[in-house]
């Protein structure tokens, strides 16, 4: 494929290192999906037999096709292109519903940032609330909720739920607005979003691969701390089943004793009736898709951004790996063996929403551990750190579509973006009852979009972009050499087993979905306006991909007079 003249971004942006890159995409995979969403999802599935198919998943989808991803991301930027929209219409050899595709896939990561930066915001003020409470030795003591002491403490268990129910404003729709005073949540998440927008805006390597070269060490050094604390901590409750090393087993071992509410043993868990529900494999395999960032136009973007021949194979692995770390040893650690150690399987594995670990669980486990309120404090940071390297991500593509489509430079994209951001944020922060639209938002965009676009980008890459050209990217510039057998395993494997899950995962959900869309007026809006932005986004794609085509021929005539007259 020739270098493509007809897409002239600004100026062509590159990462500053090859470490920067890696450091960039393993903050877009680690973030709130490792510490929050994995540690519910392996308690609501039942721990051990969770993590089979969630290793497998890892090893047939994650891996191969992240390195596809990282492939046909570098392949785009080579040409001139960075947006999804770009990259799925040069990989495709220009052809229009590829391209409309790629403009879709931009549309996923977008929408969830919209209610990304509300769960950050919850994440900044739990922290800020355990440091008002640090700080009271030093006379600086301050609490961010009028109702509530300095610190996150509660003398009754129930008092954490409630407090996190009305941080969120789950009870009534709009409450979050009345005040600023009573809810600082609206203030916290418009604070996120500036964040978020400002670092992207100041650049790939300026703002993103700066931003991430600081997080990442100040993200291991909280990790360390807190898992120092946890190793150390004592059966707290000496009672049987409580220690560290059952809550590491609840977590790995496949089968385990079922207690009973009088803390006797009342039968024992079946691997095999785990294996074969069909929900135990969906949502392990929603589980990858989110954490490692993969089929969401995020680490294509990225990528695009690498020079020609840098390396990819090596950097997606370590990227990939350094996020399978971060979940499954560190925010393993971090939060399954501690919830278990202080309240029992029983209370730590009533979950409901994987939001109650993270929110509801692990504040009433730091209240009652020696220096809980401290390691409270950094638990938060840490995720809050996590959630803005992953957010930028997620607001890259869209920008980088807006640079390629209309021209523009970064700051009037980041504009435009930031914009359409808070109009689906307020959608999120106004509807908080039961966390109605978030619930619906998550659903669609960080459940549905990634299995659909995890079958449209492995056809592209393996039907029309084809192995070949994949391998010969992949070995371009690599630092280890990548069989010719990942080609074949994404064609005949990944692909397949993602065919079953979409078709499973449609008949278990779709169905009820459909029903709540005709009965909730939330659900109603929230679809309403997914259908105007995708009819926005495929109309300014056929339009960006007429002009790409006239601005070719033209240079092709050009080029062609050229060569006339010299002859
Ligand atoms: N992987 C991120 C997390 O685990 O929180 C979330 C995410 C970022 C998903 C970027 C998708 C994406 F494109």
């Amino acid at each position: 494929m020739s270098k493509n003249h007809a897409v002239q971004t600004p100026r062509a942006e590159r990462w500053g290192s090859s470490l920067g890159v890696v450091l960039a995409v393993a903050g877009s995979a680690v973030g709130l999906g490792n510490f929050l969403r994995f540690p519910g999802q392996v308690v609501n599935h039942g721990g051990g037999a969770f993590m089979i198919p969630y290793v497998i998943s890892l090893l047939i989808i994650a891996l191969p096709i992240s390195m596809t991803e990282w492939a046909m991301g570098r392949c785009g930027g080579r040409l001139g292109y960075h947006s999804p929209l770009g990259i799925y219409y040069a990989v495709s050899h220009k052809r229009t519903g590829w391209g409309i595709c790629g403009g879709l896939a931009a549309l996923a990561p977008f929408v969830i940032n919209m209610y990304y930066i509300f769960v950050e915001s919850w994440c900044l003020l739990y922290a800020l609330q355990y440091l008002g409470g640090l700080l009271a030795p030093l006379g600086l003591s301050f609490s961010l909720f009028p109702h509530c002491e300095p610190g996150l403490y509660f003398t009754d268990a129930s008092g954490y739920g409630e407090f996190f129910g009305s941080l969120v404003g789950i009870s009534e729709n709009g409450v979050l607005f009345r005040s600023f005073k009573s809810s600082p949540l609206i203030l916290a998440t418009l604070i996120c979003a500036v964040a978020n927008f400002a670092l992207v805006y100041c650049g790939i390597a300026k703002g993103i691969e700066r931003f991430c070269k600081i997080a990442a060490p100040l993200i291991i050094l909280c990790s360390i701390i807190v898992i120092i604390r946890v190793v150390t901590l004592k059966n707290p409750t000496g009672a049987a089943g409580q220690s560290f090393l059952d809550g590491l087993g609840f977590m790995w071992n496949p089968t385990r004793d079922i207690i009973g509410e009088n803390g006797e043993i009342i039968g024992r868990t079946n691997i095999w009736q785990a294996l074969a529900d069909p929900e135990t494999w969906l949502a392990a395999t929603a589980q990858i898709f989110f954490t490692v960032s993969i089929c969401l136009g995020a680490i294509s973007t990225y990528a695009s951004y690498i020079k020609p021949k840098d390396d990819i194979a090596l950097s997606s692995l370590t990227a990939t790996s350094a996020n399978e770390f971060c979940e499954v040893v560190i925010a393993g650690f971090m939060t399954i063996p501690p919830a278990i150690m202080f309240l029992g399987v029983q209370s730590a594995s009533n979950l409901g929403s994987s939001f109650s670990l993270g929110f509801v669980v692990l504040p009433n486990v730091f209240g009652l551990m020696p220096f809980g309120q401290f390691f409270g404090f950094v638990f938060f940071s840490l995720l809050f750190l996590a959630a803005i390297t992953s957010s930028m991500s997620l607001v890259q593509p869209t920008v980088a579509l807006f640079q390629e489509s209309f021209h523009w430079q970064r700051g009037s994209s980041v504009i435009l973006a930031a914009f359409m951001n808070f109009i689906g944020s307020f959608i999120v922060c106004w509807y908080t009852q039961g966390l109605v639209a978030l619930d619906v938002f998550d659903f669609w965009l960080a459940n549905f979009t990634p299995i659909v676009f995890s079958i449209i980008q492995t056809s592209l890459i393996v039907f029309v972009w084809k192995l070949p050209a994949l391998q010969a990217e992949i070995d371009s510039g690599a630092r280890v050499r990548i069989p010719r057998l990942l080609g074949y395993v994404v064609k005949y494997v990944s692909f397949p087993y993602l065919v079953c899950i979409a078709v499973f995962w449609g008949v278990r959900n779709l169905g009820d979905r459909f029903n709540e869309i005709r009965s909730n007026h939330v659900a109603q809006l929230s679809l309403g306006f997914f259908v105007v932005l995708i009819v926005l986004l495929t109309l300014l794609s056929m339009i960006v991909m007429k002009r790409w085509e006239r601005e070719e021929a033209r240079h092709k005539a050009i080029s062609g007079q050229t060569s006339q007259d010299q002859s």
